[in-house]
């Protein structure tokens, strides 16, 4: 987390109320946040899940005995020697119920989140006899964290090189492509398409709750995220789903040598935990109310509505517009409902965050995703008490 996106003047906000205080809301828990306490929507800390998961109650539970997984090692067949073969099983299941990723063919790389992952990827795509380090650029607005991703082991073999869009050097690059983006909800596709290049497909927000799913995407690298996906990011569970075997290799040396390996305590109950997942995402409708997908699509559309009405009041800000687009997941037309608040303060406001933090709202500025201070995220996971305090403040603005 440390200098990430959760991690850099982001802890959680001091005056957010701990669990003791809260009251029962139909397996969820409101609160009301005192007037004056710092709402932090800088992070994408994604709290929105946990009346889902208190509804299902013990159906995740799992029970590890003080003798079992003691050892290092997960499986001998595998090349990813440390994946615990009950999180492989339920990473391919996931997909398959989905539709969102091809996972035949693949070999799967589990890390510490995928930040972890994001660094494996660029040890492993840059060639170590290279004259210069490898560029690495991704279009902007771009996830804050790759240009310190890139850049905080000052590695030899790669360098950060900025926005894609004036990327005009010669020899290899690494392109990072995030789609749905982060800041931005916008689907995307590589922007240098030259040769040399290696895309690498960051996935973490490409499921049903923040957008329509039409296709299963089989790119030769793809990072998905169990933070994003069922908002167990303490759990700190990222896979890779990777073609190229020998990749797939020195990703795995370079988790290795970084940390011998995944914590299977994490690695078992995210199994457990994406298994669920998969087996309610196949009821629509069900009175149980155990198909994750929907519950973060009608939470994420509800907010996104408050959100566009607000905003509209204000006439202060301006919200990116999303496509209506067939989902085959849901089997309907329906617009993405992005993880975070693509939000443009209009004319004379010229630092949004500065915006938000005289109402003290914790938001980040457009600058840390390589564009403009005129824009801001917003975190759209928060809890209930979180987003509502957000819309309260934002209709005081008027
Ligand atoms: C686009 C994107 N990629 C990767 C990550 C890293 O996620 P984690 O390390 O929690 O798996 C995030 C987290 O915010 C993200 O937004």
């Amino acid at each position: 987390m440390g200098g990430t996106d959760q991690g850099r003047a982001t802890r959680r906000s001091p005056a957010t109320p701990n669990d003791t205080d809260g009251k029962e809301n139909g397996g969820g828990v409101t609160r009301n946040l005192p007037s004056d306490a710092v709402i932090n929507l800088d992070h994408g800390d994604p709290t929105m899940y946990e009346p889902f998961w208190r509804k299902l109650g013990d159906k995740c539970t799992i029970v590890i005995k003080g003798y079992e997984h003691l050892s290092y090692f997960s499986s001998n067949k595998n090349p990813c020697w440390f994946l615990e073969p009950k999180l492989e099983d339920s990473i391919r299941s996931l997909h398959g119920a989905v539709g969102n990723a091809e996972t035949d063919g693949y070999t799967i790389v589990v890390g510490t989140g995928s930040s972890q992952l994001l660094q494996s990827v660029l040890y492993a795509v840059s060639p170590p006899d290279q004259p210069n380090p490898m560029n690495v650029v991704s279009a902007a607005p771009y996830y804050s964290c790759y240009p310190e991703t890139a850049d905080i082991v000052r590695s030899g073999v790669y360098k950060w090189a900025g926005d894609a869009h004036g990327f005009d050097k010669d020899g290899p690059y690494i392109e990072f492509v995030t789609s749905p983006n982060n800041p931005n909800g916008v689907i995307r596709g590589p922007v240098v398409n030259r040769d040399g290049g290696i895309v690498v497909h960051d996935l973490a927000y490409y499921w049903p709750q923040y957008t329509p799913i039409t296709s299963s995407l089989d790119f030769d690298i793809m990072l998905f995220t169990a933070s994003k996906c069922t908002g167990h990011a303490g759990s700190r569970i990222g896979w890779a789903l990777v073609k190229d075997k020998d990749i797939a290799k020195r990703m795995v040396n370079f988790m290795t040598v970084t940390s011998i390996g995944v914590s299977k305590e994490s690695q078992l109950r995210v199994a457990k935990i994406l298994q669920v997942v998969a087996d309610g995402c196949k009821r629509f409708g069900s009175p149980d109310g155990d198909n994750l997908f929907e519950f973060g699509r009608n939470m994420m559309a509800k907010r996104w509505e408050i959100l566009r009405e607000t905003v509209k009041k204000t006439q202060m800000f301006t919200l990116p517009k999303y496509p209506l687009q067939h989902c085959n997941y849901f089997g309907d037309l329906t617009q993405a409902h992005p993880g975070f608040a693509w939000i443009k303060c209009n004319d004379g406001m010229e630092d949004c965050e500065e915006v938000f933090k005289g109402s003290k709202i914790l938001v980040r500025s457009g600058r840390r995703f390589g564009s403009d201070p005129g824009y801001a995220r917003v975190s759209m996971m928060s809890k209930d008490d979180e987003f509502n305090g957000f819309i309260d403040r934002l209709s005081s603005m008027i």
